[in-house]
């Protein structure tokens, strides 16, 4: 593997990928001509991520707030999904994907809804790497749901309210199950969240990039990586706490 060392490798990386509009507008082509050439950049990180051993990665699709798009974008959208999900899943199946879809997914219609419930049980037994497509999801939301699970069992009686910790109502955000979220990167030039992991993101190294989306390749991956093997992860401490001079 070059570069990083592979303790400096992150386990979980988020991606907003963001930029798709502003890469067709410079073409003088439509939005979904954007959108389309993404799924490009979809394919190289989820082969670059295989090949550095990454275990998760997480990326953000289509946020809740997205609907409020133009009809015709979230329409071409839709159609996109359905035809990625089609053409793609039996060469991620291959490779050991595991594939998850998170965010609330009762608003997508019937045939895309199916062609994900499907996606994530054919893959549920891979290990490999897992990869999770964040559709209508907010980090908002994510938050909400989980408190309500949490009333949920407060209220049948298997949970007492003042047991609900920070681990507690953790695990029913999304992706508990998995390491928790190392590198956080957003691609398009735009320094900010967009309501995604909000929990997840608290400890997170954050990275952003001027690269659009469509030409966000494995060396751009590489380069994230680089960088977060460079930074000093204190979580609160001193440096010295967390590397002692030797
Ligand atoms: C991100 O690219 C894709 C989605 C939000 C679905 P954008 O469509 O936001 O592209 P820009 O930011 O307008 O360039
Ligand atoms: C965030 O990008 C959502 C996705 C990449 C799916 P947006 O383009 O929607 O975010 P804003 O509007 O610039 O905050
Ligand atoms: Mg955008």
């Amino acid at each position: 593997m070059p570069g990083a060392e592979a303790a400096q490798v992150p386990r979980h990386i988020a991606i907003v990928m963001d930029g798709n509009g502003r890469w067709a507008k410079a073409r003088h082509r439509p939005r979904s001509f954007g959108h389309n050439a993404g799924r490009k950049a979809v394919r190289e990180v989820i082969e670059a991520s295989l090949r550095e051993g990454v275990k998760a990665l997480t990326l953000f699709a289509f946020s809740s707030e997205n609907w409020q798009r133009p009809q015709e974008e979230v329409g071409a959208l839709m159609s996109l999904f359905v035809r990625a999900l089609d053409k793609e899943v039996d060469e991620l199946h291959g490779n050991g994907v595991r594939l998850r879809f998170i965010g609330d997914l009762g608003a997508f219609d019937e045939p895309l809804r199916q062609r994900m419930h499907a996606a994530m049980e054919r893959t549920a037994g891979n290990t490999k790497l897992q990869v999770n497509i964040a559709v209508n999801y907010g980090g908002r939301w994510d938050i909400v749901q989980a408190t309500r699970q949490a009333a949920l069992a407060v209220a049948r009686g298997e949970l007492a309210a003042q047991d609900i910790d920070e681990t507690r109502l953790g695990q029913w955000m999304s992706l508990a199950e998995l390491p928790p979220l190392d590198l956080f990167i957003r691609t398009g030039g735009e320094c900010r969240i967009s309501n995604f992991l909000l929990w997840q993101v608290a400890y997170a190294e954050l990275y952003f990039t001027d690269t659009l989306w469509p030409d966000f390749d494995q060396a751009c991956l590489r380069q994230a990586i680089e960088d977060y093997a460079r930074r000093e992860r204190r979580y609160g401490r001193t440096g010295e706490q967390v590397t002692p001079l030797s």
